[in-house]
Order: structure tokens, then C-alpha cells, then sequence
């Protein structure tokens, strides 16, 4: 017998077939498993909760692991459950909790030595007693044995503690936390405030998740990138500057930092709370710029230069010591002097790191940027300009996303449509490691 559909009829089963794939292949609690990025796909956590204050943070680690792609397995301490409740992590997680170790010795299930074991487990948060029993090989509840095993297969274990700052800084804790670093094992240090060494933020402990499972391309690679704008004073409280945010530069700083660099990161004033594992220098005029920079490359052998920062390109050439009044002052007439050329040092301090820059344009047609972008590859002995034409929405300055020609010393152009600053940062990264191949 032979069966004869017309379009809509087969149009319907596709649709219910589809349906049903997804249906029966997850839940929907997982239908956020990859939307913010793929860094984590195919990877698979156990996030293990202990008893802290800090374990209501726990469900959104659980969900930002996720949205970057893990599918997450929780485990909790007897303490942890009386803070909160395992149905909020099988929610989270869209998978069952691990609250005590039984005949399926889920602990092996999880972390033992077969070919389904998790890629990481990750304490957060971590009790001082947690970290001291692991520490001490002491296996009594479902984290610690977990952890336990996870030392014993060299699965990759990062320990984000939250605790009263008395705890943290008992110096039992202190050598017992130097006794698992020696061990390999990651922490993400809590932030001291408030008499407390609060749990670090869940980007941070997400980041660290991600530069340790995801390709480390960079690793072993010194990177200095500069953000933000400069500074220059008018009087003690009047300035110029421009509307740079700092945003592009700082992705790249963490995109580097992820994929395995040593990153150090000179910023201007704009943004705050950049990943902690970077080592950030603050900076606010354009000589501090230029000093930093400088001082910086002549101490150490960089592998890439990324100057995405927005110096301001003029300075009055007489500030003013004191506030100025516009009572006293009637008209105000500044005579400004253009400020160093950054960029132009660079290569001559650092004449082997490969140097990208950055060239903001304002409402130029694109072979006029491109140009543009060539007149400073040559200029700034560049190996990338990366240009972009601020004056269009949602490009550069103040946006979270950015278009952009890329010009490499070939004249070869590569145009990035219209994308977040994340994805950009991942694609001019990918040139430079590229390019830093070629020259080995
Ligand atoms: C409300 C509350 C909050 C707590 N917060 C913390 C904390 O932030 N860090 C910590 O190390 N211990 C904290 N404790 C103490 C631990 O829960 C206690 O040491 C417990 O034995 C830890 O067990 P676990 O490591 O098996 O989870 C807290 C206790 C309570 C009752």
C-alpha cells in the first residue's frame, strides 16, 4: 500500500516529529544549554555544593555553566541541604542531585576512571571544612568523596571558597588550600568585603570553568592589550576625552586570558570588574598610557601588542590648576596640542610582538577606511589594523557589539559583519595566533 500526503499534511508530521525529538531527548529546564556561547559544549560539570551561604548563588553557576553550553551534575552536602533545597538544583540542572552515596556509587558514576566521567568538578561554594577534609584525603559525604576520586583520576578540579574572612585567613586553611594548589587543583579567590570572603562572581567562576576546558591555543603566550580612553585635564575637574568604553579591549583581555595567555591588561578609566586571573594596570591620561606600555614591554618579552585603547588625541596645552568659574570666565579659549602616538612605540621598543591596532573612523565609506587602516599598518609597523566606523548603530564606542574590516600587511581585508564584542575578540584572536604561527 502505498501512502499519499499533500504538502501540508507532511509539513504537520515534520513539525510533530520534531517536537517529539526534543521532547523525549531533554527537558525543557535545558533549553538553555548553549544560548550565550559553545565554549563548554559537549563538556560535563559536577558542580558540588557544600554548606555556605554562598550555595544560594549555586543554581545560577548551575545556569550560567549551562547557557555556555556544560550539561551540569550537582552534588550537595547534608549542610548544603539546609540552606537550600536539592529540587532547586534538579531544577537548575534539569538533572537528579546527588544528595547520598549509594549502590549506584555515584561518586565512580561521575568521576571514576571510565569514559564517561566528567571533564571537571567544581566546588562552589566551598566550606573551610570542605577544603580541609579533601585536603586531608577525608572522604565522609557525597563532596569530599567525589572530590576524592576526582584527585585520583586527575580530573580537573577548581574550588571557588565562601566563608567569614577569620576562616580564610586561619592559617590551617591557608596550608591547607597551598596543599591542594600543589596538587593542581584551581581556586577562584572570594572577594574580601565586609569582614567576609565572599564567593568570587559567577562570571569569574565561569570564566575560570572555561580557560581550563576549552582550546588553549594562547597558552604559553605573553599578551599586553590596552582599553578604554584617556584623560586629559582641562582644570581639576573639567576634561576631554572620547566615548570609548573600554568594552572591546577588555573581550579581548578575557578572550586571551581564556584560551590559556598570560594577559596583562592596561585599562583606562570606564569599566570595572574585569576577570580576575588578569593582571590589570590602571591608567588615566595618555603619558600614563604611553608610560605603562612602555615600561611594561621593556620588562618582558611580549608574543602580541593588542592596543584597542581610545587615548584621548589632544591635550590643552596649559591646563588649568584651579576650578575654573564661568562667573569669572567669560569665554574660555583652549589652545590644544596633539598627545604621544602610542602606537608608534610599540614596535620599536618591542620590534618582535606582533602589534594589532585598533582605527576608529566616523562615517567614512569603506575604501576610505580601508585605507586609512593601511596608512597605519605602515605607520605603526602594524601586523593587523582592525577598523570600524564608530559614526553607525551599534558599532563600537558605547555598544556591546562591533563591525569591523581587519587589514593585514598583505592588504588582505576581512570584514566581521555586525557581531558582539565577545565574537569579534575571538575572531581577531584567531588572526593574530594564526599570524604568530607563521612567524615561528
Ligand atoms: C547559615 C550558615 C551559613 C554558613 N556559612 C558558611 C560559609 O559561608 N562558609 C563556611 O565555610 N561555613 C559556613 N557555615 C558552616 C558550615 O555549614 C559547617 O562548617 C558545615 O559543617 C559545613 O559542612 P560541609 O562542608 O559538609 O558543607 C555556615 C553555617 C550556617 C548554619
Amino acid at each position: 500500500m502505498v501512502l499519499k500526503f499533500d504538502r501540508l499534511t507532511i509539513s504537520l508530521i515534520s513539525i510533530v516529529h520534531n517536537y517529539l525529538l526534543v521532547f523525549l531527548a531533554s527537558t525543557p529546564r535545558k533549553d538553555i544549554i548553549g544560548s550565550v556561547s559553545k565554549d563548554l559544549r559537549d563538556k560535563h560539570i559536577v558542580l558540588c555544593v557544600c554548606g555556605s551561604v554562598a550555595a544560594s548563588e549555586s543554581p545560577e553557576i548551575c545556569r550560567e555553566l549551562m547557557r555556555h553550553g556544560a550539561e551540569v551534575y550537582t552534588v550537595m552536602t547534608d549542610a548544603a541541604r539546609k540552606i537550600i533545597h536539592p529540587n532547586l538544583l534538579e531544577w537548575a540542572s534539569g538533572n537528579p542531585v546527588v544528595t547520598k552515596l549509594t549502590g549506584k556509587t555515584e561518586h565512580i558514576e561521575l568521576v571514576g576512571n571510565w569514559q564517561g566521567k566528567a571533564d571537571l568538578v567544581l566546588i562552589a561554594p566551598a566550606t573551610a571544612n570542605a577544603i580541609s577534609k579533601i585536603a586531608a584525603g577525608v572522604d565522609d559525604n557525597p563532596v569530599t568523596t567525589v572530590a576524592s576520586v576526582a584527585l585520583g583520576t586527575k580530573t580537573s578540579i577548581i574550588i571557588a571558597p565562601g566563608m567569614h574572612e577569620p576562616m580564610y585567613t586561619n592559617p590551617i586553611i591557608k596550608e591547607n588550600i597551598g596543599r591542594l594548589r600543589a596538587l593542581g587543583v584551581e581556586f577562584v579567590e572570594p572577594r574580601l568585603e565586609e569582614g567576609k570572603a565572599k564567593i568570587a562572581s559567577t562570571e569569574d567562576i565561569v570564566a575560570a570553568v572555561v580557560r581550563k576546558l576549552r582550546y588553549k591555543d594562547m597558552q604559553g603566550l605573553r599578551v599586553m592589550v590596552t582599553a578604554g580612553p584617556t584623560v586629559e585635564h582641562i582644570d581639576p575637574v573639567r576634561i576631554i576625552t572620547n566615548r570609548s568604553t573600554g568594552k572591546m579591549g577588555v573581550a579581548i583581555a578575557e578572550e586571551a586570558w581564556r584560551r590559556g595567555a598570560d594577559v596583562t591588561l592596561i585599562q583606562g578609566p570606564g569599566l570595572t570588574g574585569v576577570t580576575h586571573g588578569i593582571r590589570t594596570i590602571h591608567i588615566y591620561t595618555t603619558e600614563q598610557l604611553r608610560n605603562a606600555v612602555v615600561g611594561d614591554l621593556k620588562s618582558a618579552n611580549y608574543d602580541l601588542v593588542v592596543s584597542a585603547a581610545a587615548p584621548a588625541d589632544f591635550k590643552p596645552d596649559k591646563p588649568f590648576g584651579r576650578k575654573l568659574s564661568t562667573r569669572d570666565t567669560r569665554q574660555l579659549k583652549l589652545t590644544l596640542s596633539p598627545t604621544t602616538k602610542v602606537i608608534d612605540e610599540v614596535k620599536k621598543v618591542s620590534p618582535k610582538a606582533l602589534l594589532v591596532a585598533f582605527k576608529a573612523e566616523y562615517k567614512l565609506p569603506k575604501d576610505r577606511m580601508i585605507k586609512s587602516a593601511t596608512t597605519l599598518l605602515n605607520e605603526a609597523g602594524a601586523d593587523l589594523v582592525v577598523a570600524n566606523d564608530v559614526g553607525k548603530r551599534g558599532v563600537g564606542f558605547e555598544a556591546d557589539t562591533n563591525e569591523v574590516y581587519i587589514v593585514d600587511r598583505k592588504k588582505s581585508v576581512t570584514h566581521v559583519p555586525l557581531l558582539p564584542k565577545e565574537e569579534i575578540a575571538r575572531r581577531i584572536l584567531d588572526m593574530a595566533v594564526h599570524l604568530l604561527k607563521q612567524k615561528k
